[in-house]
């Protein structure tokens, strides 16, 4: 099991260059933190300024297309993000499922495309607030990510996260509790082992998104096979963010 966590930054559709100061103060505090890992996925704008300006933080992109160059107005490749100075992608994030109508197969496209760049992958899962009511979430991440995770990935412990994030979490103030958090990331983590394998499945890290914030997050990343934090609203300051980057280091001397 990787021990180091990771705290992810997804700053979503925020941020101009003004942010870069924000980005240099997340830089400087992870220096000081070094136990755990830290990383923000700002808007394409902001890719290739960020990856100059900081040194030890990862940069990575919200999303990317399945394709690699061609005639796709408005649309970003893989290989274009690496160029830019991206080390990972953030793929199959419910925002984009949802509002951008991605299926489960284009999701696992854009995941293909990203290894084939040479980057890391972290991709999305989580269930509607009326699949849980129903019961149904355990079966419905299996399911989604079945379908979303490519058959095949070499090293999957070290190119593969996943972040779980039920969309009844994001951006509402809510969280999942300890308990149900738990048994969906042991349910992960036994889908990860299936696909990739006892030794690689077990080193894939698994992240809880949806309303992490300092206040919140030690109690989470408490939880066994919680390996970090996907935030979003709480990663746009440097103090909120490196709070919760500071309670994921809490959490290994506890
Ligand atoms: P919030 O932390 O704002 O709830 O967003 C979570 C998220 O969607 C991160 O990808």
């Amino acid at each position: 099991m990787a021990d180091r966590p990771l705290i992810v930054g997804n700053w979503k559709m925020n941020g101009t260059r003004a942010m870069l100061s924000e980005a240099r103060a997340i830089d400087r505090a992870a220096q000081r933190h070094m136990k755990v890992e830290v990383a923000i996925a700002p808007p394409y704008t902001l890719i290739h300024a960020v990856h100059r300006e900081v040194e030890q933080i990862g940069v990575g992109a919200q999303d990317c297309h399945p394709g690699t160059d061609g005639a796709f107005t408005g649309d970003i490749s893989a290989t274009m993000l690496a160029d830019a100075g991206a080390k990972f992608v953030i793929v199959g994030h419910s925002e984009r499922r949802q509002g951008h109508g991605e299926s489960n197969d284009l999701v696992k496209e854009k995941a293909q495309s990203a290894l084939d760049a040479g980057m890391n992958v972290i991709m999305c899962c989580g269930e509607d607030e009326a699949t849980r009511d129903a019961g149904k979430a355990a079966a419905f991440v299996s399911k989604q990510l079945k379908a979303s995770l490519p058959a095949q990935i070499e090293s999957a412990g070290e190119k593969l996260t996943v972040a779980y994030e039920p969309i009844w979490a994001i951006g509402t103030g809510k969280t999942a509790t300890p308990e149900d958090i738990g048994a969906m990331h042991a349910e992960i983590r036994q889908l990860l082992i299936k696909l990739y394998g006892e030794e690689q499945g077990a080193e894939v890290r698994i992240l809880y998104g949806g309303s992490v914030k300092p206040e919140n997050a030690r109690e989470i990343l408490s939880v066994e096979d919680v390996n970090g934090a996907l935030v979003g609203g709480a990663s746009l300051t440097a103090d909120s963010f490196m709070g919760i980057a500071i309670a994921a280091g809490d959490t290994l001397e506890a």
